[in-house]
């Protein structure tokens, strides 16, 4: 593996780390301006992880899923110093990439990705400023409980949406890396926007009621072909849709039973889009599916 293809793959792995790692201090922040703000930081990460992927496809090797070091964990100033530190080494290390290649369109996309980091590095040390401008004596704004955690989670309740938030997770990783090795359009693309939602919303509800969201993900099934993994993803969203309803009669917080409802109305858009998608192959191949099939195809 030339040098370049292992910077690429390394900073994927630290792309795919300063997502999960701003969603984390997303849900660790109980003012609702900066959860968005962490969250839109997420985002951006996101499609530079993505770029990054797709140029690595595009050049013939294969997407990697790995992930470097998480800071989850610590009071909110030191979670922003992270940040800020964070943003600082991916800033060091794209100057540093862009010496291994003379590739035009990774030249261009490394300057747009340092440009972003930029502007990411502006907005912690903002954060990080007004964090330290709280005065001495002030309530810090980790204390400060959302108001809208009225009801209670039982421990068994939050075990349930911790298991939907996994589910969410490995359903992102599936389909981004199906997105790129599949050649499908914008479809999976989109599905795997939907399930970065539900991972939020579940991890929201969990923070908000008190609970540590876990963002950790199940194993993944990535070498198949294109056929197999457009039906292993249906199984599990099959999978999800059964969960999820029988998830719903555990709950009496409305709010949290809407949230499943609209989750389980995406998954079940999700699975239909992908069983066009299996008829389109089928015909190709001459065969024909049934769920149960698919279930037993799909158990082996
Ligand atoms: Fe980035
Ligand atoms: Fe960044
Ligand atoms: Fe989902
Ligand atoms: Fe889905």
């Amino acid at each position: 593996m030339t040098d370049i293809i292992k910077a690429v793959k390394k900073d994927i792995e630290d792309e795919h780390a300063a997502i999960i790692q701003y969603l984390y201090h997303a849900y660790a922040s109980p003012d609702e301006e900066l959860r968005g703000k962490l969250e839109s930081i997420a985002r951006d990460e996101m499609r530079h992880f993505k770029w990054l992927s797709e140029w690595l496809v595009k050049s013939g090797h294969k997407p990697t899923l790995k992930r470097s070091e998480v800071i989850s964990r610590g009071d909110l100033k030191s979670l922003i110093e992270a940040d800020v530190k964070a943003e600082e080494e991916a800033i060091r290390q794209y100057i540093y990439h862009k010496t291994l290649t003379d590739d035009d369109e990774l030249l261009t996309l490394f300057d747009r990705i340092i440009a972003d980091e930029k502007s990411h590095w502006e907005e912690f040390f903002k954060i990080l400023d007004e964090l330290n401008a709280i005065p001495p004596g002030a309530e810090p704004l980790e204390n400060q409980k959302p108001e809208e955690s009225t009801s209670e989670l039982t421990e068994s309740q939050a075990a349930i949406l911790q298991q939907a938030l996994e589910h969410e997770y490995t359903s992102i990783l599936q389909y981004l890396y199906h997105h790129f090795t599949i050649n499908s359009g914008e479809e999976l693309e989109d599905f795997a926007i939907d399930e970065m939602k539900h991972m939020g919303w579940f991890a929201e509800t969990l923070a908000e009621k008190g609970f540590q969201p876990e963002l950790i993900h199940s194993a993944m099934e990535s070498e198949a072909g294109p056929e197999q993994s457009v039906k292993s993803d249906l199984a599990r969203e099959i999978d999800a849709i059964e969960k999820y309803s029988s998830a719903k009669d555990k709950f009496e917080d409305e709010e949290i039973r809407d949230l499943l409802d609209l989750a389980i109305n995406h998954e079940k858009y999700h699975a239909e889009s992908l069983k066009k998608m299996i008829e389109k192959y089928e015909k190709l191949s001459g065969k024909r599916f049934t769920i149960g099939s698919l279930r037993k195809e799909t158990e082996k």
